[in-house]
């Protein structure tokens, strides 16, 4: 098992850069009348074959060179269905894909948020060709960052800039 949830974020946000996603949403939701807490994470990128599909919630199964095992994803689906959760994959070829997964939000295995924020801004600052569009609504306070809209402000000054991966740092910190 990862540790924090976080973790199980980046695992499948870097698949949405390996797949050559241009644009990755990233969505964590807690909703306290529901009892849910939802991840969701949606690109635009290579997509899947049905075959390749139906096997990457095998664990033994991985496109990536030399590697026998691709365990991101069957890891969130266990994590979640271990909180009597759900899961779900939706990919179409040369479109793109979508995971949810979803967790009772007062189980007892539920696994720690982790640092989202971080995260989010790891994943900005590390692939600056990519827009994130990132919502994390939990406890009741929400933080947002879509670095699509950043890029429109910045006029040609990468995300990976020293001052702007600055600005950024202090941002996600809640003193931007
Ligand atoms: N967002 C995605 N777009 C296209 N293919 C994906 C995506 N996520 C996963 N895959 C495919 O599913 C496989 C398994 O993913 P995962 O379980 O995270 O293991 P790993 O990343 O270690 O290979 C990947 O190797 C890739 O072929
Ligand atoms: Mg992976």
């Amino acid at each position: 098992m990862l540790e924090e949830l976080s973790d199980h974020i980046m695992d499948i946000a870097m698949n949405s850069v390996r797949a050559g996603a241009r644009h990755v949403s990233v969505s964590v939701q807690s909703d306290v009348a529901r009892d849910r807490l939802t991840i969701a994470i949606s690109d635009d990128g290579a997509g899947m074959s049905e075959d390749t599909l139906k096997a990457v919630v095998d664990p033994f199964y991985s496109t990536k060179a030399g590697k026998k095992v691709g365990l991101g994803i069957p890891l969130l689906k266990g994590a979640a269905e271990m909180c009597d959760g759900t899961f779900q994959v939706r990919s179409t070829l040369g479109r793109g894909t979508e995971i949810e997964a979803t967790f009772v939000l007062h189980h007892p295995d539920l696994p720690p948020l982790g640092d989202v924020k971080e995260t989010m801004f790891l994943l900005s600052v590390s692939n600056p060709e990519i827009r994130f569009s990132f919502r994390c609504d939990v406890d009741g306070k929400e933080f947002l960052l879509d670095t699509g809209e950043m890029r429109d402000v910045l006029g040609g000054v990468p995300i990976n800039h020293p001052e702007v991966v600055a600005y950024l740092r202090r941002y996600v910190e809640g003193h931007g």
